[in-house]
């Protein structure tokens, strides 16, 4: 067509940025929701992903009713700025359109803002920098969501030089990370410049011209790639264990329609599994996919959303993989024919990866893989994500403390079976590291009997940390 005609999708936008830039709260106060105050110790542990429907963008602009937009939503990928959880920062920018990247504008470029500018360059993804708590400057005069130029011109003298001398310094930082950026209204080459918008996510300043900028520049540059097609694309983005549904899989469904019923075949850690979706969940329109809350149960789901699917025997999916949808009338081999190449794929990315060959490195690690050895500590979480980013700070603590199981889900007696084979092989690792799970009694009993230690807390730097506090004192 001649882009007039076109049925475009949702844009997907990952948000990217250091730890407590202000990622979640930019998303609270856009949902008008308050996630970020749920969240233990103030950080985020998942990843997570919220649709944002056209009309509630719209009103959170200044756009005449007149005034289109061409896409029907926005779908937002939340990631942690933790070190720990690259995982999920790989995961949501190798399947997102557009990211935007919060950047404290007291704190300037950190070490994960440097983390995510170089995934986004390594992908080729456009970003928006959103040059976030500018209502911390000494002295800003708070104008609830209004449009930032028409906030900073309400500053006093004493606001605008300190304004102008941060936001100066973030774009010498961006520039030494191989971008050249402006003030967002003041970009006269949009096509090679990263646009800046400052934005507080308490008052609101910047929010409508963030808004403004996703639904409206961003399918301007990516028309093609924001069009509709049948075809079905579909990423597994989190395996978990939920005590209603058992394994439930989110996925974020890029192009094409999933209905209950459809027949599935998902990478699994066991080869490739073929399945029924059982359930088609999605959280409400505004609201987190990760939050343990009210699901919508849906006959269809039409492309690009956030899913959680209930599914039997996914226990063992691979973030990070395809799903494939067995087409009705097409048979089985050749849905299987596309996920056996999936599959392939994975391997040998990931043996290309152990021998040092392969080029796509960044592809790889934004797929699941859980290393276990015959001596470590046992690992339980209610999550695949979380359980990779536990397993992930083990290593890189100076301890450096291997993991011989894991497992997701509440811990049953059978954990703590198999965590006790320690106890004869190296005592110090018989040891459940428990995360945001369940610990049924008989396994409480069981470690209780057996000398088999069970730590829990409700950040995984908590944990890790009891256990290694506990370490260093059998050492001493
Ligand atoms: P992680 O997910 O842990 O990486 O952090 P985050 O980037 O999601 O930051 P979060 O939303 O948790 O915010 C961190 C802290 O900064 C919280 O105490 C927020 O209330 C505060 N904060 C976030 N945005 C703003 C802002 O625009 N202005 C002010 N004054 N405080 C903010
Ligand atoms: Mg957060
Ligand atoms: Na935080």
């Amino acid at each position: 067509g001649n882009g007039f005609d076109r049925e475009l999708r949702a844009p997907i936008c990952c948000i990217l940025g250091h730890v407590d830039a202000g990622k979640t709260k930019l998303l609270d106060c856009i949902r008008r929701s308050n996630v970020q105050g749920g969240e233990a110790g103030g950080i985020t542990q998942q990843i997570g992903a919220t649709y944002l429907p056209v009309e509630n963008i719209r009103e959170r602009t200044f756009l005449k009713a007149e005034a289109t937009i061409k896409v029907p939503g926005l779908l937002v990928i939340d990631t942690p700025g933790h070190q720990s959880f690259s995982n999920m920062r790989l995961r949501g920018s190798s399947l997102c359109d557009v990211a935007v990247v919060v950047v404290d504008i007291t704190r300037g470029l950190e070490k994960q803002t440097i983390e995510s500018l170089d995934l986004l360059k390594q992908r080729n993804v456009r970003f928006i920098v959103a040059l976030n708590k500018v209502d911390q400057l000494y002295g800003w005069k708070t104008c609830p969501n209004a449009p930032i130029a028409k906030a900073l011109k309400n500053q006093s003298e004493d606001v605008q030089r300190e304004f102008k001398w941060r936001l100066t310094e973030v774009v010498t930082q961006l520039k030494g990370s191989g971008f050249n950026a402006s003030l967002y209204y003041e970009n006269r080459k949009v096509k090679e410049v990263v646009n800046i918008v400052p934005t507080s996510s308490v008052s609101a300043e910047g929010i409508p011209d963030l808004l403004l900028l996703l639904v409206r520049w961003v399918p301007e540059i990516m028309m093609e790639r924001l069009t509709y097609v049948d075809n079905v694309e579909c990423t597994v983005l989190e395996v978990n264990e939920d005590k209603d549904f058992g394994t439930t899989i989110d996925v974020v469904l890029i192009n094409g329609v999933l209905r209950k019923g459809d027949r599935i075949v998902v990478c699994t850690k066991q080869g490739l599994v073929t399945t029924n979706i059982r359930y088609l969940l999605t959280p409400y329109p505004m609201k987190e996919l990760k939050a343990k809350g009210v699901y919508k149960h849906h006959e269809e789901l039409k492309a690009a959303q956030g899913a959680k699917i209930a599914v039997r025997g996914l226990r063992h999916a691979i973030a990070g993989t395809a799903l494939i949808v067995v087409k009705q009338g097409d048979d089985l081999e050749q849905a299987e024919v596309a996920a056996v190449q999936e599959i392939n794929k994975v391997n040998n990315l990931i043996n290309e990866d152990e021998r040092g060959e392969s080029d796509d490195g960044r592809a790889i690690q934004a797929i699941s893989r859980v290393k276990t050895c015959t001596e470590g500590v046992y690992v339980q979480a209610s999550s695949l994500g979380t359980l990779e980013a536990i397993i992930e700070h083990l290593k890189t603590l100076s301890l450096d403390i291997p993991v011989s199981g894991c497992n997701l889900g509440p811990v049953h007696k059978q954990d703590v079976m198999k965590a006790t084979a320690m106890l004869k092989r190296k005592e110090e690792y018989a040891a459940i590291l428990a995360f945001d799970v369940k610990v049924m009694p008989e396994a409480f009993d069981l470690a209780a009997e057996s000398g088999v230690k069970i730590f829990m807390a409700d950040t995984v730097y908590k944990l890790v940390g009891r256990f290694t506090d506990h370490i260093k004192k059998l050492k001493e």
